[in-house]
């Protein structure tokens, strides 16, 4: 758990990350973030509109430990954009996680309901206060979620730094091959959330068969499968177990016509939300 990918500016990420989305705020964020710590885990994932930052930082702040040891990443929610809204919205996350400083502060969606007429500009002033941060060294990587190649490639007409990151849903059923694509061209990691297809795909019955082929549960076989690929998994659990065996990723190597077959299950679960559709 404490491998990690080199991003394009040069900071290591671990190249596993405990992801937050749908873990309610209070008592169980708090536990499992602090369950996730116990077990390895040295890097959080969380966002501004999952509500849990406050949970988040509380179990970072008062866990064994170091900040400085946990890779860190948060992001600005659709009503935050434009340049003064993204520095006060940083502002208010940084509070909320009781840090001084992001290890990763991404752009949530490229064109949500809120700004979506005007989703060009909106996203380069967006970008323009993020650059700011990571120069003042408030944060130390700034990256972007849900960016399909138009978006991308939109945003890098005004930008001066390359985005370090792009997160999206990225699991065997939707491998997303033109994001990823535009993403290797830019030198840019992608992250996976819901890398186990929000749970959907530990049913699936090839998945079990192949799972139980490695002696490793169909959660480890999906997780060892982003890592073969080299994305950065980010999964999420609430339960100290799942939390733990999650981690147990590094002990097997999936075999290329294995690989190849997951590759295959492409599109069997829900497509990936399209940003230019989306209710948000
Ligand atoms: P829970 O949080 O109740 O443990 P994703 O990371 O793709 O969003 O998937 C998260 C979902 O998968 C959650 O519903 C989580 O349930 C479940 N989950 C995570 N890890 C495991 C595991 N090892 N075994 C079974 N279910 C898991």
């Amino acid at each position: 758990l404490t491998d990690t990918y080199t991003l394009n500016n040069g900071v290591e990420i671990p190249i596993v990350g405990f992801g937050t989305w749908q873990t309610p705020d209070g008592d169980v964020a708090y536990q499992s973030v602090q369950t996730a710590l116990a077990a390895g885990y040295r890097h959080i994932d969380t966002a501004a509109a999952y509500g849990n930052e406050e949970s988040v930082g509380k179990a970072i702040k008062e866990s064994d430990v170091d900040r400085h040891d946990i890779f860190l990443t948060t992001k600005l929610w659709n009503e935050d954009h434009g340049y003064e809204a993204t520095k006060k919205a940083l502002a208010l996350s940084l509070k909320k996680l009781q840090t001084d400083y992001l290890d990763l502060y991404l752009i949530h969606w490229p064109n949500p309901l809120t700004f979506r007429d005007n989703w060009e500009e909106t996203n380069a002033e967006t970008w323009r206060a993020m650059e700011e941060a990571y120069r003042d060294g408030t944060v130390r990587a700034i990256g972007i979620s849900n960016f399909r190649p138009s978006h991308l490639t939109t945003l890098m007409k005004t930008a001066t730094i390359t985005p370090a990151v792009n997160q999206n849903y990225l699991n065997p059923s939707d491998l997303q091959p033109e994001v990823t694509r535009v993403n290797a061209s830019y030198n840019i990691l992608n992250e996976a959330y819901s890398p186990l297809g929000t749970g959907e795909l530990l049913q699936v019955p090839m998945l079990q068969e192949l799972a139980a082929k490695y002696d490793h549960s169909v959660a480890q076989l999906i997780l060892r499968w982003s890592l073969q690929h080299k994305f950065l998994p980010l999964p999420k659990s609430t339960h100290a177990d799942r939390i733990k065996d999650n981690t147990n990723i590094f002990d097997f190597t999936i075999n290329d016509q294995d690989m190849q077959s997951i590759d295959e299950l492409q599109g069997i679960t829900r497509i990936a939300t399209d940003p230019d559709t989306a209710d948000f």
